[in-house]
């Protein structure tokens, strides 16, 4: 045995990670896109996600304030969008507008569906734990949409071998795992 840094240890098996999207909104429903690796299913019985986004992140002002936010999965045709969105604040640009992402209006949360993701879970936060410098908010799956034309391999880890790169850049690198 070897005691090495955090990092080092974290190496070995945080990556990849399964990406998701997150949308809240403004006070003025202006919508913002968050991309997300820490993320966790916690609950079945209602359905809840935990999302954790740093505390610096203009969309953790956003979500503090609309206390909903519509967790949105992106297929391997979206790793630019996911990069942008991941990599540029919204408190500069709409990434809706810069991305070309389609918003769709959801049934019960203010935020926006993404009409080009594979899944889209509207969700109310109904918990939120510190975390360092991230906030933990958990969600709870108020409904849920899929788009039926996209059968696609999601930009995540599987329990199979066989990473493939697909995209990436900025020290980022976006892959599928194919069965
Ligand atoms: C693949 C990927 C995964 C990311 N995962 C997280 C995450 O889990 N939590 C987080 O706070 N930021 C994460 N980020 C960084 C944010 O997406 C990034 O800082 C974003 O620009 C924040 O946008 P906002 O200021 O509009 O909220 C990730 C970025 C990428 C590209």
């Amino acid at each position: 045995m070897k005691e090495v840094s955090h990092n080092e240890a974290a190496s070995w098996w945080k990556r990849p990670e399964r990406i998701v999207l997150a949308v809240t909104v403004d006070a003025a429903q202006k919508a913002d896109i968050i991309a997300l690796g820490w993320k966790m299913h916690t609950s079945s019985t209602p359905p809840m996600y935990a999302i954790s986004i740093g505390k610096l992140r203009y969309s953790h002002t956003l979500i503090r304030q609309c206390r909903e936010f519509v967790l949105a999965v992106p297929g391997e045709d979206l790793s630019e969008e996911v990069l942008f969105v991941g990599t540029v604040s919204g408190r500069k640009v709409d990434k809706f507008e810069a991305t070309g992402l389609t918003p769709v209006p959801a049934k019960i949360v203010k935020p926006p569906l993404i009409k080009e993701c594979i899944v889209n879970h509207e969700c109310k936060v109904v918990g939120e734990l510190d975390s360092g410098d991230h906030t933990i908010f958990v969600g709870e799956v108020l409904t849920s949409w899929i788009c039926e034309e996209k059968k696609q391999n999601l930009s995540s880890i599987g329990e199979q071998s066989g990473y493939v790169h697909t995209g990436g850049g900025k020290g980022y690198r976006f892959g599928i795992i194919r069965p």
